[in-house]
């Protein structure tokens, strides 16, 4: 199947002889695991699945490197390979949302992180179906998170996650389900608990959140909380330090950004206002376009990190789905659903599709010469299909707690943006768990 002198004419260099050589694990690896693929009939709700429990290590490294590497593209004009490149090909963020009998990993009783505004079961939501999902993607099996495995593999390192309240909604439910195995210390907050840090001692394993929901500089004298106020002065070009000086000591980290380019904002470049999104007030200023403002933050994210002599490994999620329904948060828009869509039945918001456009042409360009083979590992963490297909996810009324004790007609915000803990967001790590094990 491989000829290895049709592959030694094309490559000369080092580097490819080492993947011809997981490719040749490859194809004996494949024809070991086709041979021991397990089929096993599962019946879920009447619902019969069909679950192959293959794994195929070397597979993953193959598509991987013919990802980020274009000069591997040729192996793909020999048919047969290709067809074998295929067959375990598996992009874990197409797929469907599956019921899951098992359910959630931990509790509102054995998990103390769980803010009020997330922890729907205490606050009295009274239906639990949407407890019973786990995400499948659809050309492969996603194994369920396995903290004690991740926690072991994850000793001496520390993780930063860096983002809006959504990434902190993310954390919460890694400490939840970290919190099974080993209890985390507390071992850093700021005053308002925006920017925290979590050690677990048997491990020596931390974990930080910190709060930048811009990535970069941000000004704002209301802080943060304003309403249409002209009063956020974001800087293109340079980044929030909050993040950045904490850079070289991260392991690993989840970043994400958008949303909070909704808001209005006045956008300086050198210290210049060059336009401005949203501005009522300031009619002198041109609109300038969130997704411009926020093309130029994810353009400067990704230089840092391709320049910086720290070697993390840098997951940068993309944007999550709102379910507002029938209004938006603040037009009594509301998000009552029980059950996740199917692939088809609902389609993205026009903000998210802009905002995620913006991620995916970020990961594009690192593909250009502007982005020269470099050391730090950038993957894309790619939730926003699979946010999109859960409705029945997020808090809603139950933001407040027992919003309905006064009566069922009282009027109540929904929250149709973060997650419930436990819930949806739990998936989350099964796919970072995936992405930096066998990625
Ligand atoms: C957890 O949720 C249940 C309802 O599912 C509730 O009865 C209980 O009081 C909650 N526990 C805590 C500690 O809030
Ligand atoms: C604990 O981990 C940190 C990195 O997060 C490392 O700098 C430190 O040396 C480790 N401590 C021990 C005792 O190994
Ligand atoms: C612009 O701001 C107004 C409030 O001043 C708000 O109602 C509107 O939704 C905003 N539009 C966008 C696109 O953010
Ligand atoms: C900011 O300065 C840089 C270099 O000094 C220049 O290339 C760029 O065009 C300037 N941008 C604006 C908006 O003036
Ligand atoms: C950088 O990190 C990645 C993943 O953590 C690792 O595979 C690679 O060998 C590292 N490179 C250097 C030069 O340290």
């Amino acid at each position: 199947m491989v000829k290895p002198c049709f592959i030694f004419k094309q490559y000369h260099v080092l580097v490819k002889v080492t993947v011809l050589m997981l490719l040749l694990s490859l194809v004996l690896h494949l024809l070991y695991s086709t041979s021991t693929t397990n089929i096993t009939h599962s019946s879920v709700g009447g619902v019969t699945s069909i679950v192959t429990t293959e794994e195929v290590p070397f597979l993953k490294e193959i598509v991987e490197a013919k990802k980020d590497d274009d000069s591997v593209e040729e192996i793909q004009e020999n048919p047969q390979q290709n067809q074998v490149l295929h067959k375990g090909k598996c992009d874990l963020f197409v797929g469907e949302w599956i019921p899951d009998p098992l359910g959630p990993m931990y509790t509102n009783e054995s998990c103390n992180v769980i803010t009020g505004d997330q922890d729907c079961m205490s606050h009295g939501r009274p239906d639990s179906g949407y407890l019973y999902w786990r995400w499948k993607p659809r050309d492969c099996e996603l194994p369920r998170f396995n903290a004690a495995r991740f926690l072991d593999s994850m000793r001496n390192k520390h993780w930063g996650f860096v983002g809006d309240s959504i990434s902190r909604n993310h954390v919460q439910s890694l400490l939840c389900i970290l919190s099974k195995v080993e209890a985390a210390n507390d071992v850093y907050h700021d005053e308002v608990y925006r920017d925290r840090r979590w050690h677990f001692p048997s491990y020596n394993f931390s974990l930080s959140v910190i709060w930048s929901p811009f990535l970069v500089k941000a000004i704002s004298s209301q802080g943060f909380n304003g309403g249409a106020a002209d009063d956020i002065q974001l800087y293109l070009d340079e980044l929030d330090k909050s993040w950045t000086d904490q850079y070289a000591s991260f392991d690993y980290m989840v970043m994400s950004g958008g949303k909070w380019f909704q808001k209005t904002a006045i956008y300086y470049e050198n210290n210049t206002i060059i336009g401005c999104h949203n501005c009522t007030r300031r009619t002198d200023l041109t609109e300038y376009g969130l997704d411009n403002g926020y093309r130029k933050a994810t353009k400067l994210v990704f230089d840092f990190l391709s320049n910086s002599n720290h070697n993390a490994s840098v997951l940068y999620r993309t944007t999550t789905a709102e379910h507002f329904e029938n209004g938006n948060w603040d037009t009594g828009g509301t998000c009552d659903r029980k059950i996740p869509f199917k692939q088809g039945e609902i389609s993205l918001h026009e903000l998210d599709i802009k905002l995620r456009n913006v991620e995916l042409e970020a990961f594009e360009n690192l593909k250009t010469a502007r982005y020269p083979r470099k050391r730090v590992v950038l993957k894309v963490f790619d939730v926003t299909q699979l946010s999109l297909l859960r409705p029945d996810g997020h808090p809603g009324p139950y933001r407040n707690h027992h919003p309905y004790a006064k009566g069922k007609n009282a009027k109540v915000q929904y929250d149709c943006l973060h997650w419930c803990l436990p819930g949806p967001i739990d998936s989350w790590n099964d796919l970072i768990m995936e992405m930096v094990m066998n990625g």
